[in-house]
C-alpha cells in the first residue's frame, strides 16, 4: 500500500498506474473509518484495478467550528483498516496541501441545497462541492465510491459530475448499519455509552414510518406519526423528517417507482448530530 500525502507525489503515482492501462476508483473520506467505509473500498476493489481512499477532514464543509474541532481523527488506526481490505493508495494531505490559499469560488446547488442538511448546514454543500471537485481532479478516477447514508451528497456530487463534466461513473453503495440498526457513521463514536443505547431510536422512526406509508398512509400522516414518536423520546432533538424524490430531493406527495422515494431524517442527540434515510 502506499500512503501520500503531496498532490505532486499522488499523481507521480497514479499517471504511471494509468500509463499501464489500469483503472482507478476512489473512496473519499474523512477518516475515522468504519465498516461502512470499507465497504465501498471493497466494492470498488471488485470493479476497479487499483483503488485509492482519501482521508482528509475538510475544513471548508464544516460550518461549526466545534463539529470540526471534534472530530475524531484516526489515521493510524484508519491506515491498518485499509490496508487489510487491500487498499492501493491512501492520499491523506494536510489543509495547506488542499487549500494553499482559501479558496474563493462558491459552488451553488439550487434547489438540491435550500432542503434537510443543506437548509440546516449553511455552506456545507458548497465545502463538500469543492474539496470533491479538487480531490476528483487530483486522483482522476474512472469509478468514484459514495455511500448511501449521506443521500443528499449522492445527488449533490451526481449534480456535480454532470455540471462539470467529469468523466467518471458515480457508484451508490448500500448504508451498512449495526446489529441494532443505528447506521455507522464516524461521529457514533462521539456517543457517550448511553446515548449509543438511544441512537438506534432514530432508525426505529424511519421504519415505523416507512411502514406506514406501505400501508398506505400519505407522507404528512407517517411525517405526524414520527414527529409525535420522537416527542416522546426526550433525549433526541428532531431536526427534519422527510419524504423526497432521491434525485430532485423535492419532497414527494406520494410513493414513486421503486428507487425513487426516501425517509430522511436528522436529529441531535447530545453533542452528536445523527442522520439516516432508507430508500423504498
Ligand atoms: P465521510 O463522512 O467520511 O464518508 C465517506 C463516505 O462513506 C461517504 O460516501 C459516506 O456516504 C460513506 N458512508 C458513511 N457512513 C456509511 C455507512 N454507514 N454506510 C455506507 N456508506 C457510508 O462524506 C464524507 O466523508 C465527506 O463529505 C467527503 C465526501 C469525503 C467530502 O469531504
Amino acid at each position: 500500500m502506499h500512503h501520500f500525502s503531496t498532490v505532486q507525489a499522488l499523481q507521480h503515482h497514479l499517471n504511471s498506474v494509468r500509463r499501464q492501462g489500469e483503472s482507478i476508483g476512489f473512496v473519499p473520506t474523512m477518516g475515522a473509518l468504519h465498516t461502512g467505509h470499507l465497504n465501498l473500498v471493497e466494492r470498488a476493489k471488485s470493479e476497479c484495478d487499483v483503488v485509492v481512499c482519501s482521508i482528509f477532514v475538510n475544513p471548508t464543509q464544516f460550518n461549526n467550528p466545534d463539529d470540526l474541532a471534534r472530530y475524531p481523527r484516526t489515521l493510524d488506526e484508519d491506515s491498518a483498516l485499509l490496508e487489510r481490505v487491500g487498499t492501493d493508495v491512501i492520499f491523506s494531505p494536510s489543509v495547506a496541501e488542499m487549500y494553499p490559499e482559501p479558496a474563493t469560488i462558491r459552488i451553488n446547488f439550487g434547489a438540491l441545497e435550500t432542503v434537510m442538511e443543506g437548509a440546516s448546514r449553511p455552506g456545507h454543500f458548497n465545502g463538500v462541492g469543492l474539496v470533491v471537485s479538487k480531490l476528483f481532479h487530483m486522483v482522476g478516477p474512472d469509478k468514484a465510491y459514495f455511500g448511501q447514508k449521506d443521500l443528499q451528497q449522492v445527488a449533490v456530487i451526481r449534480q456535480l459530475v454532470r455540471d462539470l463534466n467529469f468523466p467518471l461513473e458515480l457508484v451508490r453503495c448500500d448504508t451498512v448499519r449495526d446489529e441494532d440498526g443505528l447506521a455507522m457513521s464516524s461521529r457514533n463514536r462521539l456517543l457517550s455509552p448511553k446515548e449509543r443505547t438511544q441512537a438506534p431510536t432514530l432508525f426505529e422512526a424511519l421504519t415505523l414510518a416507512r411502514n406506514l406509508l406501505l400501508d398506505g398512509y400519505t407522507p404528512e400522516q407517517a411525517k405526524a406519526s414520527v414527529r409525535d414518536y420522537m416527542a416522546h423520546r426526550p433525549a433526541f432533538t428532531l431536526d427534519y423528517i422527510e419524504v423526497v424524490n432521491t434525485d430532485t430531493l423535492q419532497p414527494a406527495a406520494e410513493l414513486q417507482p421503486p428507487g425513487q422515494t426516501a425517509l430522511c431524517i436528522a436529529a441531535q442527540l447530545g453533542k452528536v448530530r445523527l442522520i439516516d434515510n432508507v430508500v423504498f
